[in-house]
């Protein structure tokens, strides 16, 4: 009778999962070894209901295929299961178009409000009062990274800011090793600049001012000609060494043929994928030792509207789960993201982990560009950024059309 009643219960459960099981698309730009491991909790966390994840994964790091590949798709009437964007403005105009399934009742169920930390992350999935996303981590581009042995190669100590790095490069060159590697990508390089170099160089009080307060004066002013300075020295130290996407960059500091990248923090999954431990292999120094902070970026899952019931339920169960405590952490620790909770378990974070974890505690944070800036500002800045980092543009140029950027920027 026993038996019975299990076989029965099974039943039920199968043929209930059975009938409303739904196939969604998910579409993201997590393609790295790190962002593949981590993707894959979220892909695990779904089948288990029943429901089916098919990978939409498009390559391209920091979205630069993705994002327009979605957009394009949502407009012209083909929507996914669900898609992944930076927390920010990338949506605004999606949001308005009424293209995205409203969350908020069931953030609403769920208490996201309560858990959610810090809560701003919920404001830029908010609109007109209506939640259209799931905020999935936090990430910062605020780091460099470290490859010990390289420094220890080269004689000297790890360095623990930007100028004692800078310092250790003709150390580094005699000693064979690149000091720092930088993909080619835009988005690479105007992170490194006009994200990291001017948080550590300039300040976060001057970054505010520049990307929130949108102040051109700051922009043209002395804080500023040291950040573009500072990125000319960079632009030399990263000559030795070609590569494109940041995830090779990565590849060239664990293996020590570079000794420095300057990447967000999901720079960190590589790490571990290569089983290289934190502290001891390697080194990260957040806001590059100098000013440590955290740049409030990371990822958000937007759900578009569909017709088929199933499938919108199935929707609604990956938003709960992807934000549910347990999937939080298997994720954020494969994807060297913090997660956007503050009641989870992470006795298993690593020194890196540990030290943001710390950053955001204090309260030391700050908006991150996505947020801060519209999408065609940022266009316009990677532009630009590109242009220097592929020519012999002085520091004093570069300002000045930066700082035209800015005056124009909304
Ligand atoms: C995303 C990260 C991702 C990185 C590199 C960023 O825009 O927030 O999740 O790992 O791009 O692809």
């Amino acid at each position: 009778m026993k038996h019975l009643t299990k076989v029965l219960a099974t039943t039920a459960l199968v043929s209930a999962s059975a009938a409303t099981a739904a196939e969604l698309e998910v579409v993201h730009w997590w393609t790295s070894g790190g962002e593949a491991a981590a993707v894959a909790e979220f892909a695990k966390a779904l089948d288990a209901t029943g429901h089916t994840w098919v990978d939409g994964a498009i390559a391209g790091g920091g979205g630069t295929n993705a994002i327009p590949a979605v957009v394009s798709r949502l407009l012209g009437g083909d929507p996914m299961g669900a898609t992944q964007f930076n927390h920010g403005r990338q949506t605004e105009d999606l949001i308005q178009e009424g293209l995205f399934l409203d969350l908020t009742d069931l953030a609403e169920q769920e208490g996201w409000r309560d858990f959610v930390f810090p809560s701003s992350l919920l404001d830029s999935c908010t609109y007109d009062g209506r939640l259209y996303c799931v905020p999935v981590n936090i990430h910062s581009w605020q780091w460099i990274w470290l490859n010990n042995d390289a420094f220890a190669k080269a004689g000297t100590d790890v360095p623990s800011n930007w100028d004692e790095f800078v310092a250790a490069a003709p150390a580094l060159r005699e000693a064979g090793v690149a000091p720092l590697a930088v993909g080619s990508q835009a988005w690479q390089q105007a992170g490194a600049i006009t994200e990291v170099l001017a948080v550590a160089i300039a300040g976060p009080e001057a970054w505010e001012q520049v990307n929130v307060a949108k102040d051109a004066d700051v922009a043209a002013g002395p804080a500023y000609a040291a950040v573009f300075e500072a990125a000319a020295a960079a632009r030399d130290l990263a000559a030795d060494i070609t590569v494109t996407d940041w995830n090779l960059a990565t590849a060239a500091v664990i293996e020590g043929q570079a000794a420095a990248q300057i990447m967000g923090d999901w720079a960190q999954g590589e790490f571990a994928v290569a089983e290289a431990v934190a502290g001891e292999d390697y080194t990260c120094l957040p806001g590059l030792g100098v000013n440590p902070v955290l740049s409030l970026g990371g990822d958000a899952f937007y759900f578009p509207k569909n017709s088929d019931a199933d499938v919108e339920a199935a929707q609604l169960e990956l938003a709960s789960l992807m934000i549910s405590k347990e999937v939080q952490v298997d994720f954020n620790l494969k994807k060297g993201s913090l997660p956007v909770r503050g009641d989870v378990d992470l006795s298993a974070a690593n020194d890196c982990m540990n030290k943001g974890l710390g950053l955001l505690a204090d309260g030391k944070i700050l908006a991150g560009a996505n947020i801060a800036l519209s999408q065609d500002t940022i266009g316009q800045v990677n532009d630009l950024i590109v242009q220097f980092w592929n020519s012999d543009m002085s520091a004093a140029e570069v300002q000045e059309k930066y700082a035209g950027i800015i005056a124009r920027a909304d």
